[in-house]
């Protein structure tokens, strides 16, 4: 595993290495997407319909590309999303994210159906760390989660607004399909058992882990004990964070509240009427209704409407530092990186992290250059040619005749 880093030159590569590495059932859960797939695909897809216009014989040695965050200072655009259940995919999980991203300079946003506790992730964290939320079980639950998470030193908490039902399975095609093991017994194994022939390294780490079945760290019940990782991800989509409920949960949290999985300019402006702190737009990765509105497609209208007002951060398809470049040109603060940093994680570890964000600010700073922009905040929509045929989206009039060239 050691010298898989140096092997990755893209999340591609280290999607070909966590394959190698991991078994095929949480693999699965982890490449996914809902439904056709639609959605994740499409995040992907639309990045790759923007085109640069660089500004010609400019030459720029040192850029700029650190910024803020909720006040917080990271040394690039760049954070970890909340991704749950990342020690079924390496022993380290949470923790490896945590050091990375504290390697790194940024933000890590840990899930609410995370496998470390947050106790321990704060104990390993050199950086701002931001805690999503899900409702599990029953008030009294996310009361003590939020509790928790105050006393441990979270510096933001992330409400969820897109996950009101179940997400649709993902359509595995029948030659990829495979069961996670859903518990650590003798039926379960003897049924996970022909995955693991050609995985022993992660079998390994399995048995070093004390074959322990992941738990929902952050869900403990009131007599002390923690939640079976299914069992808690199985209760978050009833009932879901509505803005009904900032008003108790800003009873017992009073440093700031970021909500996200936003698409829409109605829900944008909605946020900014109830005073969430910042919003990020984001599909879930393409985990929740199929055929939902990219993320960088929804961005720039959302911008339009609340971009002066509030902080927006997006998530969603972002493969490589050119894909930064263009969702800060649309006008995000900062993005975060779910499948870009959970496949390095899984084919490598920690060092797989830390390798794809060293890749990840080369590549923004190559693409300054080659762009003639000194520093991301100089970035905007005129280095940019949008397709036509986002004309049909949420655009309005005004921003597009702000972009270059969009009427070919
Ligand atoms: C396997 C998987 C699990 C996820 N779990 C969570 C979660 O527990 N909480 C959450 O807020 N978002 C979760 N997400 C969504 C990510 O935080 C992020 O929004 C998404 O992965 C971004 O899209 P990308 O993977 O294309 O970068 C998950 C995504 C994936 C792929």
């Amino acid at each position: 595993m050691k010298n898989i880093p140096a092997k990755i030159q893209s999340v591609n590569d280290a999607l070909y290495y966590a394959r190698k590495r991991v078994p095929r059932g949480i693999m699965n859960f982890y490449e996914g997407g809902s439904g056709a797939g639609v959605t994740a695909r499409r995040n992907e897809e639309a990045f790759t319909e923007i085109e640069f216009l660089p500004r010609a014989a400019t030459f720029n040695r040192t850029k700029k590309i650190s910024t803020t965050v909720l006040g917080h200072e990271i040394s690039m655009p760049v954070m970890l999303s909340s991704v749950g259940a990342l020690r079924a995919g390496h022993v380290d999980g949470e923790r490896a994210a945590t050091r990375a991203a504290g390697t790194a300079g940024t933000i890590q946003i840990v899930s609410g159906v995370s496998t470390t506790s947050i106790e321990d992730i704060m104990a390993e964290a050199t950086g701002p760390v931001f805690q999503q939320l899900y409702f599990i079980k029953d008030r009294d639950m996310t009361v003590r989660i939020i509790e928790r998470a105050k006393a441990a030193g979270v510096h933001a908490l992330v409400l969820i607004a897109d996950s009101a039902a179940p997400n649709p399975p993902f359509e595995i095609p029948p030659n990829r399909r495979a069961s996670p093991p859903m518990g650590v017994n003798f039926k379960e194994v003897m049924k996970f058992a022909p995955q693991l022939f050609t995985k022993i390294p992660w079998a390994f780490d399995f048995l070093r882990n004390g074959l322990k079945e992941p738990m929902a760290e952050l869900a403990v019940e009131e007599n002390g004990e923690v939640m079976k990782w299914f069992d808690a991800a199985s209760q978050i989509f009833d009932p879901t964070p509505t803005w009904e409920d900032l008003k108790w949960i800003r009873e017992i949290w009073d440093g700031p509240i970021v909500m996200k999985g936003i698409v829409s300019v109605e829900s944008a402006k909605r946020a900014v009427d109830e005073g969430v702190d910042a919003i990020i737009v984001s599909n879930h990765g393409g985990n929740m209704l199929d055929t939902t509105i990219s993320s960088i497609e929804a961005l720039p209208s959302i911008i339009e409407a609340v971009g002066d007002k509030i902080e927006v951060y997006m998530d969603g398809g972002i493969r490589r530092g050119t894909d930064v470049i263009k969702a800060l040109a649309l006008g995000a603060r900062a993005v975060s990186l779910g499948r870009a940093y959970i496949f390095p994680l899984m084919a490598a570890g920690e060092s797989g992290i830390d390798h794809i964000l060293t890749l990840f600010r080369s590549q923004i700073n190559d693409a300054l250059g080659h762009l003639g922009v000194e520093s991301i905040d100089e970035l905007d929509p005129s280095i940019l040619k949008l397709p036509p045929h986002w004309r049909k989206s949420q655009w309005s009039e005004g921003l597009l005749s702000n972009t270059a060239q969009t009427t070919n």
